[in-house]
């Protein structure tokens, strides 16, 4: 499963990079509006960071002439970025052309089976499934997102599912279980991720019995 970090804060990226587990990171314009760099700029930042990574970056025009051009713009910046495209019927047939010009769509704020059903019919490269706000409405997201897998296995569909909007170490766990492709999480989720109150106190106990036993050296 692709592991992206869900931020534009180039310098958590840079940090959580050096663990090698970054496959990527995803964009929009409610994470762009808590930094004060221009979003040109951090996305070059994080480029800098992961030169192989998959950026995904958010439209944040409207009318869907001015997403199609700004599409074009976004992919423009680097051979690795997508297009972050929100699932709604105005879009549709921005997004399917875009995806004849060949152009790597991330269907983003998706909530139903049928919304992904038709992105994957369309020939997204990512659904982005917002498990935490299905949760936050009373909706079972992992739930969704089963019968979402469910779906493209059975027609076998190139899409990719992509879990979002995660709120706790839980949904990864769901997400690994369902077998969907993608999940992207906060910086601060995925600093608990290697992290066990028993592997804490292992190393202790580790660290103790090694100082108190007779051995100066372990390899002399
Ligand atoms: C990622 O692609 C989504 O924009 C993000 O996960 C949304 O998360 P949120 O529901 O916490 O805003």
């Amino acid at each position: 499963m692709k592991l992206f970090l869900d931020t534009a804060d180039y310098k958590k990226i840079a940090e959580c990079s050096v663990t090698g587990l970054i496959d990527g990171v995803t964009i929009n314009p409610s994470l762009l509006k808590v930094q004060n760099e221009p979003p040109l700029k951090i996305v070059q930042e994080i480029i800098k960071v992961l030169p192989e990574a998959e950026i995904s970056l958010q439209v944040t025009e409207q009318d869907p002439h001015k997403v199609y051009e700004q599409a074009k713009h976004i992919v423009n910046v680097a051979d690795n970025m997508l297009v972050k495209i929100p699932c709604h019927k105005l879009y549709m047939p921005v997004i399917a052309q875009l995806i004849q010009e060949g152009i790597p769509v991330n269907a983003t704020l998706v909530f139903t089976l049928n919304q992904a059903f038709e992105l994957a019919k369309l020939g997204v490269h990512y659904i982005s499934l917002f498990v935490g706000r299905l949760y936050d409405n009373g909706v079972d997201g992992l739930k969704v997102a089963t019968t979402i897998q469910q779906m493209l296995d059975t027609y076998d569909y190139d899409s990719e599912l992509l879990i979002a909007s995660v709120r706790n170490p839980e949904h990864i766990e769901g997400a690994l279980a369902l077998g969907c492709d993608a999940i992207t999480i906060p910086v601060d989720i995925f600093n608990q991720l290697s992290m066990s109150s028993l592997s804490d106190a292992g190393l202790e106990q580790f660290k103790q019995d090694w100082l108190q036993g007779p051995h100066k050296q372990l390899l002399e």
